[in-house]
């Protein structure tokens, strides 16, 4: 017979109770974590919201031993009992609520619970499947308890800082129309007005910008955003972004904010200083040195460019990337002189995964390279390839040969890779670094047309205003573009948009937009930038990130309360999933892949 909860009021939580409590009556509410049986005496780990808390039940109160012998692990109940103390042997030190027992004097079972098809303790993980298809039993684990605790707690201090500094909070709308951003859009069908769709919103940008323009001066948002994407560790289909936007603000301004903001959640949250100021390097900067926009900076493996060095090689692989107009660079893994064929193999592979034919090497040993591909190098090349590589003696040279953008891809994943086997860097550490100054534009070879590098509503650098005459000069055009980065990851993306309609036409024309189809897709914002729209700019970074990295936690699915799979799935209600016939005529959507699975 279960119970019902009546009149019982908890009086504490399970794991708040210590010595401070000692002889007080109290009752406690939870689940049963964990039950031993000693013969007479029964043992209970009681675990609610805060932790766990011992419960031992006497035989000599008889009264409540029936129940005792009924409660079993995940059972629901409620305990009165004194609080005593545990002596000697018994104090447990792992334990917050070690020093202490309840000595039970009462208990009312609310619910039963069938054997866990996933294991709350953590001890035992079951396949993340598994996991997902009963996420809500997942969540009982301590790790995701934590994690979800963090999560809420730096939301809050977000809230807080930015309240404080005369942000105002504002929602905007999840229906909206599609615009393109970058990412597929999820559509909505109208039933109201047929053969019509909202989209979810891949982020409220276009709403943030209007915001300005509707005086708010400083908004933020916690904000949902929706994005039809292939799913990496770090991403998901649906994920929150704190979205903020300020008028009459420059780039100066907005990074003082967000390093103010980022040293105040730090702090609180980790208890971790983050440095007043963040360093910065420029887009270029970042991709000569580290070949990526989102360099991990905790440790050096900067890139060398040896194209130079290299211009006359009789190395095939290195002459034709150089006369196909790439490059030659090198990155110096230190200390792995010693690596095994096996090892360098293993690497070579990493390399062609990424895209490269190969991954030449040499080995700087007493002075002098070896193995590899030294036979192909001259003594003159062999001397400035030591000089400017600063290898050292013990180490290997690794080599990148192709267009610059596979030399790039290619070469930082292989340091990417280097620095966490060979543990160049501290895990507790956190590096961040501001990229600037990005290309606005970028050359799709294949599609033949103008893209933004980064984001459409960016005002260009003044002083290149002019490059918009003259297609020739559209790559070298730079936005106030930025982005915040910490340890390897793009955490925050942001710019100063244009507030000028003229200027924003010009970025569209590049992109090739019709007339029609401009009037079609962003008629109404270009229109709204006609009417006093203040200078404004902002930024947005992405929460699941931050929690992550602050979490420590190993995928992005972890700081999500109920996440999707890899494959965009939400296992445990089977989502998506189809629908029925009366909900698809309702809104005269026929199509043949409908009933097939
Ligand atoms: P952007 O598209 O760069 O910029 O996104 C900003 C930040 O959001 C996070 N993020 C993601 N997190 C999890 N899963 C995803 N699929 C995902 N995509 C992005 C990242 C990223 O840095 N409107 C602009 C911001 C602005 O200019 O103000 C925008 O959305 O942390
Ligand atoms: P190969 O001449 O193809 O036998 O290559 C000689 C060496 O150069 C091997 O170690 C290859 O892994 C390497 N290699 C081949 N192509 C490239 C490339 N594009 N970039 C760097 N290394 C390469």
């Amino acid at each position: 017979m279960l119970d019902f909860i009546g009149n019982k009021k908890r009086t504490h939580y399970c794991g708040e109770i210590t010595s401070l409590n000692l002889n007080e009556e109290i009752t406690l509410m939870g689940w049963v974590h964990r039950r031993r049986d000693l013969g007479g005496l029964i043992f209970i780990d009681m675990r609610d919201v805060s932790g766990i808390v011992q419960i031992v039940f006497n035989p000599e109160n008889e009264n409540i031993l029936d129940k005792a012998h009924k409660l079993r692990n995940e059972y629901v109940f409620a305990v009165t009992g004194k609080v005593i103390n545990r002596v000697g042997k018994n104090i447990n030190k792992k334990m917050n609520t070690g020093e202490v027992e309840i000595d039970a004097t009462e208990v009312l079972i609310f619910n039963d619970s069938q054997p866990l098809p996933v294991q709350v303790n953590e001890n035992i993980l079951a396949d993340e499947d598994l996991r997902l298809t009963y996420r809500y039993l997942d969540l009982r684990r301590e790790k995701l308890q934590k994690i979800m605790r963090m999560r809420h707690e730096i939301v809050f201090a977000i809230r807080e800082f930015l309240v404080k500094r005369r942000f105002m909070e504002i929602e905007t709308p999840i229906l909206m129309k599609s615009t393109p951003e970058g990412a597929r859009d999820y559509l909505v069908p109208s039933r109201i007005h047929q053969g019509k769709f909202f989209a979810l919103p891949q982020s409220p940008q276009i709403y943030k910008q209007l915001l300005m323009i509707g005086g708010f001066d400083r908004y933020f948002q916690i904000a949902r955003c929706f994005r039809d994407e292939d799913l990496r560790a770090d991403r998901q289909p649906e994920f929150t972004q704190l979205d903020l936007e300020m008028s009459f603000v420059t780039q100066e301004e907005i990074f003082e904010i967000m390093e103010e903001l980022f040293g105040y959640v730090y702090k609180k949250i980790i208890n971790i200083e983050l440095p007043k100021k963040f360093p910065r390097l420029t887009y270029n900067e970042a991709m000569n040195r580290f070949g990526s926009d989102k360099p991990d900076t905790r440790f050096g493996m900067e890139f060398c460019d040896l194209s130079e060095i290299l211009s006359k090689s009789e190395f095939k692989v290195f002459s034709s990337a150089l006369s196909a107009n790439g490059s030659v660079r090198c990155i110096v893994a230190p200390g792995c002189a010693g690596y095994s064929r096996k090892k360098i193999d293993e690497l070579t592979n990493i390399a062609k995964h990424l895209g490269a034919k190969g991954l030449a090497f040499c080995k700087l040993k007493d002075d002098e390279l070896s193995a590899g591909i030294t036979k192909f190098l001259s003594e003159k090349e062999k001397k400035e390839i030591i000089e400017s590589s600063n290898a050292r003696n013990g180490d290997l040279i690794l080599f990148g040969a192709d267009k610059n953008k596979i030399v790039y891809k290619v070469l930082d994943g292989i340091r990417r890779h280097l620095g966490k086997e060979l543990k160049l860097y501290n895990e507790n550490e956190f590096k961040f670094v501001w990229i600037t100054d990005f290309p606005l534009f970028e050359y799709d070879e294949e599609k033949k047309i103008w893209e933004t590098a980064h984001h459409m509503f960016t005002l260009p650098k003044e002083e290149h205003m002019e490059y918009f005459n003259d297609e020739k000069n559209w790559g070298k055009i730079e936005g106030q573009l930025y982005d915040l980065v910490c340890n390897g990851l793009e955490l925050s993306s942001g710019s100063i948009r244009c507030h000028r309609w003229d200027v924003q036409k010009k970025i569209f024309d590049v992109m090739g937009f019709t007339e029609e189809e401009l009037q079609d897709k962003f008629g109404f914002f270009l229109e709204a930038l006609k009417f006093g729209t203040p200078p404004h700019g902002g930024i947005a970074p992405g929460i699941d990130r931050i929690v992550m990295q602050m979490a420590k936690a190993e995928s992005i699915r972890d700081v999500i309360a109920f996440p999707k799979t890899l494959k965009a799935v939400d296992l445990m209600s089977q989502a998506p999933a189809h629908v029925s016939d009366v909900q698809l005529k309702e809104l005269s959507i026929k199509t043949d892949i409908l009933k097939k699975e």
